[in-house]
Formats: C-alpha cells, sequence, structure tokens
C-alpha cells in the first residue's frame, strides 16, 4: 500500500484530498493544527476504507516544524509516496491595513514549508524512481491581486517553482503537479477575514466550486502527467488567461475595482 502524507488535512480541501486518497486505498500522514480533527477524520477513514492513518498535530509555521514531521515520519519507518502540499492560507485587505505579521507567517506556510518539505521528500522519490508530488497554488497565482497581494505572490511562486520541478523531474518517475483551483468551498475565506458582505456577494453571485471537484480533477491530472491544472471550470480558465490578452497596468486596475 502506498503512502501520502497531506498537510491542511483538516478541512476544505485538504481533508478532501485525505478522502479521495484513502478511497484508492492510501495509507495517509495527516498534518495541521486541529489535532482533533485529524484523528477523527483518520479514524473514519481507517474504519471506511481498512487504511492506516497517522495524525500529527503541528503548526507548520513554529520553528523546526518540518524538521519534527519529517523525524515523526522517519522513526514510524513510513515511505512517503505522495506529498500533497495542501496547508495554506489568504489575508484580504490592503496591505498597509492588514497585520505585517500575519503576512510573513503566510509566506511562511506557503511559501518556506512547502519548498522544505518538497526538498526533504523529493530526493528520496527520485532515487526510488517513483513517486508524487502535489502543491496548491491558486487561480491568483497567474496575475497581481489587489487586496490579496502578498497571498497571490505567494501562489505565483508555488505555480512557477513547482512548474520548473516538472520539468526537471519529468524523466524521473517522479510526478509533480500545481493545482490551481478558483473560489472553492472551505474555511479559505473565513481565515482570511473576507467581509461578510464579500462573503455574502460571493455565495450568490460567485459560485465556489466543491472540493470534491477540486480533488478529483487534481488526481485526474496527476495521472495525466500534468504540470498544472486550473480546477472548477470555464470561469476560472478565462481568469488565468486574462494576462496573455489584457495590458497588466489595466489588468491589475481592473481587478483593484472588483475586489
Ligand atoms: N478555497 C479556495 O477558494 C482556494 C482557492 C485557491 C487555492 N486555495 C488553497 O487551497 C489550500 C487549502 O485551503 P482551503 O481552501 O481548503 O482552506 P481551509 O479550509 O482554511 O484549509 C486550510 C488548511 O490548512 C491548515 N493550516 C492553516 N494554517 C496552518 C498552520 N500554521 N500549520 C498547519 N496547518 C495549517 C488548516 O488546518 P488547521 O487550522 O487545523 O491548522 C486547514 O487544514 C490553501 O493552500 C489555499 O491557499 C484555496
Amino acid at each position: 500500500m502506498k503512502t501520502a502524507l497531506v498537510t491542511g488535512a483538516s478541512s476544505g480541501i485538504g481533508a478532501e484530498f485525505a478522502r479521495q486518497l484513502a478511497a484508492k486505498k492510501n495509507n495517509l500522514v495527516l498534518v495541521a493544527r486541529s489535532g482533533d480533527k485529524l484523528q477523527e477524520l483518520g479514524r473514519q477513514l481507517q474504519s471506511e476504507h481498512g487504511i492506516q492513518t497517522y495524525a500529527i498535530a503541528q503548526d507548520l509555521t513554529a520553528p523546526q516544524a518540518v524538521a519534527t514531521i519529517f523525524e515523526k515520519i522517519q522513526y514510524q519507518g513510513l515511505t512517503i509516496d505522495l506529498l500533497v502540499n495542501n496547508a495554506g492560507f489568504g489575508d484580504y485587505g490592503k496591505f498597509s491595513d492588514r497585520p505585517l505579521e500575519k503576512q510573513l507567517s503566510m509566506i511562511q506556510l506557503n511559501v518556506n514549508v512547502l519548498v522544505e518539505l518538497t526538498g526533504l521528500f523529493l530526493p528520496a522519490m527520485k532515487q526510488r524512481g517513483e513517486g508524487g508530488i502535489i502543491n496548491i497554488s491558486s487561480i491568483a497565482g497567474f496575475q497581481p491581486f489587489p487586496k490579496m497581494s502578498v497571498y497571490a505572490a505567494t501562489k505565483a511562486f508555488v505555480l512557477n517553482f513547482t512548474e520548473a520541478l516538472w520539468a526537471e523531474n519529468k524523466d524521473t518517475g517522479v510526478q509533480i503537479l500545481a493545482v490551481c483551483p478558483g473560489p472553492t468551498e472551505s474555511q479559505f475565506f473565513k481565515a482570511a477575514e473576507f467581509p461578510v458582505s464579500m462573503m455574502a456577494k460571493n455565495q450568490n453571485g460567485m459560485k465556489l466550486t466543491s472540493n470534491k471537484v477540486v480533488v478529483s480533477e487534481a488526481l485526474q491530472a496527476l495521472e495525466k502527467k500534468q504540470p498544472n491544472v486550473v480546477t472548477g471550470g470555464f470561469l476560472n480558465q478565462f481568469i488565468v488567461n486574462l494576462p496573455r490578452f489584457v495590458p497588466r497596468d489595466l489588468l491589475v486596475r481592473q481587478l483593484a475595482k472588483m475586489f
């Protein structure tokens, strides 16, 4: 049986990765801060699918967090066949009005932790000549987003980093994929402190993709050995292609009006 490590598995897209990977008979290492939620999900998936699960309650932004997780996995004698770097969060508002500490913590989680986990697990996958890494970017990674400036920049980093790794590793047997969801059902908007009025507008005016669709499209793209996948349908495809047709200054001004 293969083993997948999913970060941010306590809710939203990460929990759905855990469910769909369990249904495909993968053992799971589940990581997030909410240990109780991980334990509950793990117990449920174990009994439904006859797999093994290991819950690691860890704040990934804490010092030495990634090294601690890596050691725990080594100690259990586990081989990670699929790494899903999913943990991440955003923040809504003008950069100068928002807490700087939250922005730095976002860069730490969305970028540094993702790079460190990739750096720790990729060499062994290459040595074995098999494995996979799924990094969660966003449609926000394709252009600057006023009022989500740091978040969009982190997701641009994830997209570029991941596609470059895809090319570096495409003949090694290790599949690397950047997943770019649009607005998706999860706790994301709450964690990003979107204004209530805007969340209501999102629910009425903008269709949120279900995390089931995001994850099943991601796993299909991994099987097809794609470098990236924009999940959730036509509107998201349209948004990510805008920078190809609209001058950047015009685009960023329009996005500022929309947000
Ligand atoms: N939802 C969207 O519209 C959307 C669109 C594009 C991309 N994404 C990306 O999708 C990924 C998953 O987000 P989601 O939408 O599923 O949101 P979510 O429901 O808020 O899930 C975020 C996950 O990350 C974990 N997490 C947050 N901070 C952490 C920390 N310091 N240490 C460890 N784990 C931490 C959370 O668990 P704990 O709170 O238990 O730690 C949770 O499991 C993120 O990378 C996000 O940027 C989301």
